[in-house]
This record gives structure tokens, C-alpha cells and sequence, in this order.
């Protein structure tokens, strides 16, 4: 039986917005709200693809290049929790339409491709706690991060050490 890796296809964060949210974070959260995301771990996930073989991984591959669509401006403005999941997230308040339209053609490819793709809608988010506790104070509003988004990637997720790592294995233009 050949490895598989656990896989999904996601935005990459800016290195610098990282450390920004970053920052914020630590000034609007107390430290006992969660496990903190690292910040080279923060992004956004357009379709997780799960445990996925090498064949799977390189139909998915092939389909995500075949991909032409423009890139688009994306705005973190937005944060919320979950307490079912217990995660506290970063988001667009409301979402670019080629955001929307690059997650729903790789969520149908992947779905096509043998990874299930649940019927919870696609809500863009990026996860800044973990282990939320119970009952968590959000932000006031008036943060926000934008970015130009020029390119998607396929991420694998590591577990070493006690520790997630993400890594992306290919990275893909957004051109027309
Ligand atoms: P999360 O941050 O909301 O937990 C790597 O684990 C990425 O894939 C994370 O962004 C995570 O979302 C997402 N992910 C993990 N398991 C998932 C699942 N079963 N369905 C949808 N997304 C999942």
C-alpha cells in the first residue's frame, strides 16, 4: 500500500500580514483563550482534501493547473467563533467573487476525485485559536488586512514533534 499525506489546497498568508495579525492577536486576546495558531501556519483553506495517494494527488494537481481565472483583492474584516469546532477566525466580510469561484471549482474537482466535500457551504476563514474555550470576547470592529491574492497552493499538513506544520508542494498563478 503506498503513503498517503493529508492534503488541501489553500491561500497563503503574506509573511508580513502574518506577523500583523499577529500582533493584533496578542494585543485583542488573553493568552488562556485558546492554543494560538503559529503564524507561519496561518491561511486560508479553499478545499481539504484529506488523506490523499499519490495517484489522487496527481489527478488533483493536473485539474488545479488547468485552472485560468484572475487574481482578486482579499479583506480580513471580519472575526468570529465557533464553539463546536472551538475555533476563533479571521475572515472577509464579505467575500471576493473570485475567492468564492476558485474554492467552489476546486471543492467540485476534489469532490469528483474522491474526496468528499461535506455539505457545510464554504465559509473563508483563517484560524487564529484552537481549543477556544467556552465563551470568547471578539474583537470590536474596525481591523482589517487586504492583499493582492495572486496564486493558490497545495498545502500538506505534517504533525512532528507535537507539533502541525504545513507545507506547501505546489504553487499555482492566477492569470487569466
Ligand atoms: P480549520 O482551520 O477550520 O480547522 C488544515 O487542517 C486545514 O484544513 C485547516 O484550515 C482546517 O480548517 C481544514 N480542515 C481540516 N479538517 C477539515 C475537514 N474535515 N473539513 C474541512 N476542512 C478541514
Amino acid at each position: 500500500m503506498s503513503a498517503t499525506r493529508r492534503l488541501f489546497f489553500a491561500l497563503e498568508i503574506p509573511a508580513a500580514v502574518q506577523q500583523q495579525i499577529l500582533h493584533w492577536r496578542a494585543q485583542q486576546f488573553p493568552q488562556e483563550t485558546g492554543r494560538p495558531v503559529a503564524a507561519a501556519n496561518l491561511h486560508l483553506t479553499l478545499a481539504f482534501l484529506g488523506e490523499v495517494g499519490p495517484r489522487k494527488q496527481q489527478a488533483l494537481t493536473t485539474l488545479a493547473g488547468r485552472i485560468r481565472q484572475p487574481g482578486f483583492t482579499l479583506t480580513l474584516d471580519d472575526a468570529g467563533h465557533w464553539p463546536r469546532s472551538r475555533v476563533v477566525w479571521l475572515g472577509p466580510r464579505r467575500a471576493p467573487r473570485g475567492l468564492l469561484q476558485l474554492a467552489s471549482l476546486l471543492r467540485a474537482q476534489a469532490e469528483r476525485s474522491g474526496c468528499p466535500q461535506g455539505t457545510r457551504p464554504f465559509h473563508p476563514h483563517v484560524t487564529l485559536w484552537r481549543h477556544a474555550q467556552s465563551q470568547v470576547k471578539l474583537p470590536a470592529p474596525g481591523f482589517s488586512w487586504h492583499w493582492e491574492v495572486d496564486a493558490f497552493a497545495l498545502y500538506e499538513s505534517l504533525f512532528e514533534q507535537g507539533r502541525t506544520r504545513y507545507r506547501a508542494l505546489e504553487r499555482w498563478s492566477l492569470t487569466q
